[in-house]
């Protein structure tokens, strides 16, 4: 068992722009194949869709997965970034840091207490990431600044992959770019191709969540290396 990544090994990596394949598009049948393809292939961050049923409707993985996965993401110099889309995230982020996760990000609509919940994951070891759906304003995270180190910006709606990018989320990235702190990375998920992926960099978004576009796709290595190149990731 290797030790898990330190907060400032996950900001490293986060200081270039990177695609971050998500494994809910992934078979999870060879769930380990299919990540060892994607790191050889260069992908430090890997994200991982957290769903409860409630926030919103799908069930998709928990802890376990994480664990399972966590060994191998860390021996290949990668990263484990959960997206949890769950109701009550503050009762989880223990059993998420526990499993491996480097990055945590919870959802503004999904609780109440998001600054008490962003402290709890640091406190964990974690880096906190704080993720907004399509109809939240900017300014939810201007309230946040610098207990935000990750702002998500859904730019399809949560709780499936597969969606068509919602085109107004490119306006809404540059006015996050221009509320955030400059060393917070603006990820975007949700509909990121070749296409979409170089268009939200230039919006100001960093990080790049693929999932159907990567691990849906018949060659997962060769569509990173596709959308990496397109979007001048590392
Ligand atoms: C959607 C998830 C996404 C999802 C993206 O709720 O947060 O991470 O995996 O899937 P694609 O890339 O297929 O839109
Ligand atoms: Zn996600």
């Amino acid at each position: 068992m290797t030790a898990s990544s330190t907060p400032s090994r996950a900001a490293e990596l986060l200081r270039d722009t990177r695609v971050a394949p998500s494994i809910l598009a992934a078979d999870h049948s060879r769930l380990s194949g299919q990540v060892e393809e994607i790191m050889a292939a260069g992908a430090r961050v890997v994200h991982v869709d957290v769903m409860d049923g409630h926030f919103v409707p799908p069930i998709s993985v928990g802890p376990p997965i994480v664990d399972g996965i966590r060994e191998q993401v860390s021996d290949a110099g990668g990263i484990l970034d959960v997206h949890l889309m769950i109701e009550h995230p503050e009762r989880q982020v223990e059993e998420f840091a526990k499993a491996g996760a480097d990055i945590i990000s919870i959802h503004q609509e999904a609780t109440p207490h998001v600054h008490f919940t962003l402290e709890r994951i640091r406190e964990a070891g974690c880096l906190a990431g704080l993720a907004l759906n399509p109809s939240t304003p900017v300014a939810a995270a201007g309230e946040l600044g610098e207990m935000v180190d990750l702002l998500l910006c859904m730019t399809v709606n949560p709780g499936w992959g597969g969606q068509s990018f919602i085109e107004a989320s490119l306006s809404k990235v540059e006015r996050l770019r221009a509320e955030l702190p400059a060393g917070v990375p603006v990820e975007v998920d949700g509909g990121i191709a070749e296409e979409t992926a170089p268009r939200c960099v230039e919006a100001g978004a960093t990080v790049l969540v693929a999932g159907s576009a990567v691990m849906g796709s018949d060659d997962p290595a060769e569509s990173y290396r596709s959308i990496a190149a397109a979007a001048g990731a590392t």
